[in-house]
This record gives C-alpha cells, sequence and structure tokens, in this order.
C-alpha cells in the first residue's frame, strides 16, 4: 500500500531566515490551508499563512478534540501545521467551499501521542460524497512502515458541485479507534492531466487511452530525475515537491548531468510552465558515453506501487546539451514493466529543439494484491540508428488512478517491517551496478524494502533539515556496529551510560511512553535530579544504522537552533541506539518562537 508521499522539504535556511510577513494570498487564488486543532492563524517555516480549524467558516461547530502533539520530533519541517491535531472519535465532515474544477489535496498526519489518545489507535476512512480517498487507514502504522515521523498524502480530485465536502470516520469507535489529522491544504489547479495524449500500455500493445475528467488520483512519486530535491516552496505554483531519483535507481545508474550553460529553458504552448519548475527540466540522467556499455543495460527505476489500479505516468523531456539538437540523434525504447510503452522517443521530435520542454503520459495496469514494483527503464533504439545509442529522462510522476464501482483509491496499509537477521538476503533485487556517486539510499535502501509508500517517505525523511537518519540495513553497516569505531563527537555532546538512561526512565517504563515514531519509542526522562529529557530508544530493526545514527547526533549537535529540539546527549551500549534530547513543551516551545506565531 503505498502511501507515497510530498513532503516538506524545507531546509534549515528556511528555518533560521524566517519570512513572516506572509500575505495572505492564498485565500484569493483559492487556496485553503487548515491547521487542524489550532485556534488561531499561524505561519508555517516557509512563510505561508494557516487557518486554524476552530471557529473556521470551513468546520463550523466542529466536532472533535483539538489536542497538542507531547512530543516534537526533530524531524518535523516545522511547527505548523505539525503540531496541533484534531481529533474524531466519531465522523465528522469538513465542507470546503471551492471553484468548480480539479485541485490538489493534501493531508498532513502526524502519529505522535495526543493527549490520553493511544499512539497507535489511530483506524479511519477519509471520503468525499462519491470517493473513499483513504479506507481502514492507519497513519501510525504507515509512519512506522515508511520509518518516517509524519506523512503528507496528496491527492488531485476534480470537485463538480463547489463544496469539498471530507468526511474522517474513524473506522470502529466502539473499541477506541479514532481518526485524525493535523493540516489540509487544498489548491487548486487547471486541468493538468487530460490534455495530452495518453498511451495504454498492455501486453507490449500501446494504444490511445483517455480517462474520465473527473477521475481522481494519488500522488506515488514526484521525481527530479538526475537533479536535486525541489521543496514545495520551490515549485511552480502548486506546492508540489520534487524528490531526486537516487534511491529509485536500480543497477547501473548512468550519468545526471545539468543544462549546457548558454542553454535557456523554454516552455512550449502545449507544456505551460506550471506543468514543472525549471529545475526538473534543466537537470537530466542519461546513460553514459560508453556506447558499448548502454547497449549492455537498461536505465531503470523501480518504484513500489499498489497492486490492482491503473497508473499514469508522466515521463518529462528536455534536450539540454549540445551537440543533440537534431532529429535522431539520441532515440530510445520506454519500457514499463518490462512491457513497451514506447519505441522511438526522439525528444527533439516530441518538443521541437534544444531546451524545449516536452512531457508523455501512458497508463498502465497492475495486477494482484498488496505492494508490487513497478519498474521503469530505457534503453537506446538501435534499430532507428540514431547518432548516439543513449537515452534521457529529465522528471518522473506516478499517479495512482481511481478505481470505478466502487470509486476508491485506497490501497492497504503497508506492513511492518518484518524483523529480519541484518545479514540475511534482501528479497528486493540486489543492486549490481556500483553507485558510482555514492549517493545516499543509492543501493537497497529501507524504502525500497518495505515498498510502495516508502517512496516518498523516505525522501521525506532524509530532506528534513539535511538530517539524514535513514537506517538502511546493509552489511557493511553492521560489521561496523560490532567494532564500533568511537568517532563520536564527545566535544558536542554528552554520553550516557546504559544504567543512566535506564534509570532516567525507569526501565523504560510504558506510563514514560511519549510517542511512537518511525525509528522507535521516545520516552519521558529524568536526568542530573530532575532535568526533564526526551529519550529516543531506536528501534532494533534500525540498529544496523550505526552510521545514520552517528550522523544524527553529529548534525543535531552543530545545528542546534530554538526551533529544532536539541540533543543533549547519546547512548551506545549493549547493542541499543539511544538519543536524549532536551524536552521542551509545545506551549514553552511557543512562548520561546513568537515570530512564528
Ligand atoms: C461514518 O462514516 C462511515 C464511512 O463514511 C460510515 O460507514 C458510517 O456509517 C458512518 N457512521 C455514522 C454513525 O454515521
Ligand atoms: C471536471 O469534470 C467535469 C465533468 O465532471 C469536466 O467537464 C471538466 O472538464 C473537468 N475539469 C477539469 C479541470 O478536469
Ligand atoms: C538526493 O536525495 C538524497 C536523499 O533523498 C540526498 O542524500 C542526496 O544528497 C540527494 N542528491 C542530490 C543530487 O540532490
Ligand atoms: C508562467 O507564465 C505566465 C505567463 O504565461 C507568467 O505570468 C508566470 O509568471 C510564469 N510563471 C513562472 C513560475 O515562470
Ligand atoms: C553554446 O555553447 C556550445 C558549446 O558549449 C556551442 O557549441 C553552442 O554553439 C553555443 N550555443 C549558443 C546558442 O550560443
Ligand atoms: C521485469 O523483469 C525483471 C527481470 O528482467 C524481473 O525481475 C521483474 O520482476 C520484471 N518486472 C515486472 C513488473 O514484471
Ligand atoms: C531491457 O528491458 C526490456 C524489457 O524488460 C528487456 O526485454 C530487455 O532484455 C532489457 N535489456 C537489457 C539489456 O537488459
Ligand atoms: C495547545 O497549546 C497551546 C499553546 O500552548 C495552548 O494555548 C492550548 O490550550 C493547548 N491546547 C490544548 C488542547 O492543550
Amino acid at each position: 500500500m503505498a502511501f507515497p508521499i510530498l513532503l516538506a522539504t524545507l531546509k534549515l535556511l528556511a528555518l533560521v531566515s524566517l519570512a513572516v510577513a506572509a500575505g495572505d494570498s492564498s485565500t484569493a487564488s483559492g487556496q485553503i490551508l487548515l491547521n487542524c486543532g489550532e485556534s488561531a492563524q499561524t505561519v508555517d517555516d516557509s512563510g505561508r499563512t494557516w487557518d486554524g480549524d476552530t471557529a473556521s467558516k470551513f468546520a463550523p461547530s466542529v466536532k472533535g478534540v483539538a489536542v497538542n502533539a507531547s512530543y516534537q520530533d526533530p524531524s518535523l519541517p516545522s511547527l505548523v501545521p505539525w503540531m496541533t491535531a484534531r481529533i474524531f472519535t466519531s465522523n465528522y465532515t469538513y465542507s470546503f467551499p471551492v471553484n468548480l474544477g480539479r485541485m490538489f489535496l493534501r493531508l498532513y498526519f502526524y502519529p505522535a501521542a495526543y493527549e490520553y489518545y493511544s499512539p497507535d489507535g489511530d483506524h479511519f476512512s477519509v471520503t468525499t460524497p462519491n470517493l473513499v480517498i483513504l479506507k481502514e487507514f492507519s497513519a501510525s502504522q504507515t509512519a512506522q512502515a515508511m520509518s518516517s515521523a509524519y506523512l503528507v498524502l496528496e491527492f488531485s480530485l476534480n470537485v463538480s458541485t463547489g463544496s469539498l465536502d471530507l468526511t474522517f470516520a474513524p473506522s470502529e469507535p466502539q473499541y477506541g479507534s479514532y481518526a485524525f489529522v493535523n493540516g489540509i491544504e487544498i489548491v487548486p489547479t487547471p486541468d493538468i492531466f487530460t490534455e495530452a495524449d495518453t498511451i495504454f500500455v498492455n501486453r507490449g500493445n500501446p494504444a490511445s487511452f483517455s480517462f474520465s475528467p473527473d477521475t481522481a488520483l494519488q500522488t506515488m512519486y514526484r521525481l527530479n530525475i538526475g537533479g536535486q530535491t525541489i521543496s514545495q516552496r520551490d515549485d511552480s505554483g502548486f506546492y508540489r515537491s520534487w524528490n531526486n531519483d537516487s534511491q529509485y535507481i536500480f543497477g547501473t545508474s548512468g550519468v545526471s548531468f545539468s543544462k549546457d550553460s548558454n542553454l535557456t529553458i523554454e516552455y512550449t504552448p502545449k507544456v505551460p510552465n506550471y506543468t514543472a519548475p525549471v529545475g526538473v527540466y534543466d537537470t537530466a540522467r542519461s546513460m553514459g558515453v560508453d556506447p558499448n556499455i548502454n547497449l549492455e543495460y537498461n536505465l531503470t527505476w523501480i518504484l513500489p506501487v499498489d497492486a490492482g489500479f491503473s497508473y499514469l505516468l508522466r515521463f518529462h523531456f528536455c534536450e539540454i546539451q549540445y551537440p543533440i539538437t537534431k532529429v535522431n540523434q539520441r532515440t530510445f525504447f520506454i519500457y514499463i514493466n518490462n512491457q513497451t510503452a514506447q519505441q522511438h522517443m526522439d525528444v527533439i521530435v516530441l518538443s521541437g529543439g534544444i531546451g524545449r520542454t516536452a512531457y508523455k503520459d501512458y497508463v498502465i495496469l497492475t495486477t494482484g494484491s498488496g505492494q508490487v514494483n513497478m519498474w521503469v527503464a530505457l534503453h537506446p533504439d538501435v534499430s532507428g540508428r540514431p547518432e548516439y545509442f543513449d537515452a534521457i529522462l529529465n522528471g518522473l510522476e506516478v499517479f495512482k488512478l481511481q478505481s470505478y464501482g466502487p470509486n476508491s483509491l485506497a490501497g492497504l496499509n503497508p506492513p511492518y517491517p518484518p524483523p529480519r537477521e541484518p545479514n540475511e538476503n534482501s528479497p528486493l533485487p540486489q543492486n549490481p551496478g556500483a553507485n558510482p556517486s555514492g549517493v545516499p539510499g543509492g543501493g537497497k535502501s529501507m524504502g525500497a524494502v518495505v515498498g510502495g509508500a516508502v517512496g516518498g517517505f523516505t525522501v521525506l525523511l532524509i530532506t528534513c533539515f539535511g538530517i539524514c537518519i535513514v537506517y538502511r540495513r546493509k552489511k557493511k553497516i553492521t560489521k561496523d556496529y560490532v567494532n564500533p569505531t568511537s568517532t563520536l563527537p564527545s566535544n558536542y555532546c554528552r554520553h550516557f551510560s546504559f544504567a543512566e538512561v535506564q534509570a532516567a526512565t525507569n526501565s523504560f517504563d510504558q506510563s514514560f511512553l511519549l510517542g511512537k515514531g518511525g525509528f522507535g519509542n521516545v520516552y519521558l526522562g529524568k536526568i542530573d535530579n530532575g532535568t526533564k529529557v526526551a529519550i529516543k530508544r531506536c528501534n532494533p530493526m534500525f540498529k544496523q544504522g550505526v552510521h545514520e545514527f552517528h550522523t544524527e547526533i553529529e548534525m543535531l549537535s552543530k545545528f542546534r537552533h530554538r526551533h529544532l529540539v536539541s540533543l543533549i546527549g547519546y547512548c551506545e551500549a549493549k547493542s541499543e541506539m539511544i538519543l536524549v534530547y532536551d524536552y521542551m513543551m509545545h506551549g514553552e516551545k511557543i512562548a520561546h518562537s513568537t515570530n512564528v506565531w
């Protein structure tokens, strides 16, 4: 069950230099930002203003309980809208007045301990009157499977009634399950899906395909191929985030490159500038300079998705380096799930010249149940005798299309990652090619192993303030773990013994539990005669990530900043990895950061 995500990739810089003067242009453009469980207007770290849902015009007589998260995970990109939530123990419907037509709906979830609600008791559906968006959904389970502290799910809906009615329904309220949400974002868009001609890929028989203009979609992946992650606020208008593709590349990863410096990217009438930001088109990945090597491999990406749905894949292209300016210099095949989607892709023909943007859509049906891997591969089209045996891709978006009868976008919750021995072989194909650039995620990652949603989630993690804490299973790392190299930055933070940590938490007493996250449990602790601390005991499943553990310690120690929970120390003993943070109640935090609120 893939719950790919969008992440708010806000850089630390953005945090430090807060632009508080947020103009309220959002309302004018039909955008809605609702910070659930909050009463006042609040500004997030990228300067966007969120309305509270208490006494809001969108939620008159809102039911449910407004709650504050008891713990601020250090990976959260912003306090707003993450630190407040609304919890529903019975059905509640938000009614958003919207213009007719297509819009992005983004749901923000931070599964954490909220008052006395069990952190993993969330189990709910989200529906509109004619579409099931999420069913039997558990944000806590999904986040845990993704090793992420928080989730952003993005949907594209075409609303035809002037009102978007969104119902949150706990699955089994009689057994204490509840629904919750931290933030709801609506961004109107033009019809960005049905204009281009779309090819349906079916057993090697591509056929023209059109889907109903009111079809709902869920964003599974949005990748800036060969480029860097583009954050929500750097998008061209719709606050999408574009993740880099390094963790999805399978096998030989080719070369990534940027546009020629004297070239200007030009949008064409068929590709308006909101299709994707320039940053997507001005970087790309190709196979490499050696035609003999290129002929021997496919440039391949593996993207876990929910089985049983059709997917729209949008390939973004732009030739960005001389000498490729003419027809039939670089032509290639596009394979989706080992089927030929395109035989003779020539970007110059499609776009009309170097520096001009283009995209092409394909739809493929997946079968089976649970999660399956979607394979996307490129290979030179030798039969067309191009000048270069090579292929190129600048961007890739993957959207799940709603099923009809019942009208639904909902898949299953992803399985919890199975507890496995570190040296057990991964069920996922091994990465045979070297990962020359050594980019994290280039090898087999947790993300790829647990599948689907992971995609976005893993990226999400990695991009948080650049504090990389994806605990990947690597034998190499396990070995390091057995012989710790002890290069921890003791000048930055304190080392705690395991006994000290045990004493601080009354041996990890459940009553001290503040929250559960992908990385493990967080406990309230007391050290040094009563100083309160938050103690994160990393999930034993992630023990192998000793390198990342060290990285987090180092990064957090450096980035002491009032918007981040600061790290006090760590404990590494008895195959335990434990981080000790400053404990700040939400209220104190707010008091100390008035320029945000
Ligand atoms: C709550 O909503 C769910 C799903 O929309 C529905 O099945 C259920 O009957 C509703 N419960 C009540 C009490 O209205
Ligand atoms: C929305 O759906 C209606 C049909 O229900 C269609 O006429 C309209 O073009 C669609 N709008 C967009 C922006 O896709
Ligand atoms: C790609 O993203 C990963 C994490 O998602 C990051 O570590 C890496 O530096 C990024 N690479 C580029 C070129 O942006
Ligand atoms: C996109 O193009 C429109 C006019 O076609 C222009 O007003 C707008 O500023 C452009 N946006 C970006 C992000 O370049
Ligand atoms: C851009 O630079 C390349 C060499 O790097 C050159 O071949 C090409 O003619 C230049 N193009 C323009 C439009 O100046
Ligand atoms: C595509 O082929 C590879 C082997 O070449 C296989 O491992 C993989 O499962 C296939 N993918 C799909 C979706 O059929
Ligand atoms: C590339 O992928 C296609 C489709 O799965 C397959 O038929 C072909 O053998 C692959 N080529 C190479 C060199 O791996
Ligand atoms: C949440 O925190 C804010 C700020 O400290 C406070 O005003 C509000 O009362 C708290 N809400 C609840 C439900 O505790």
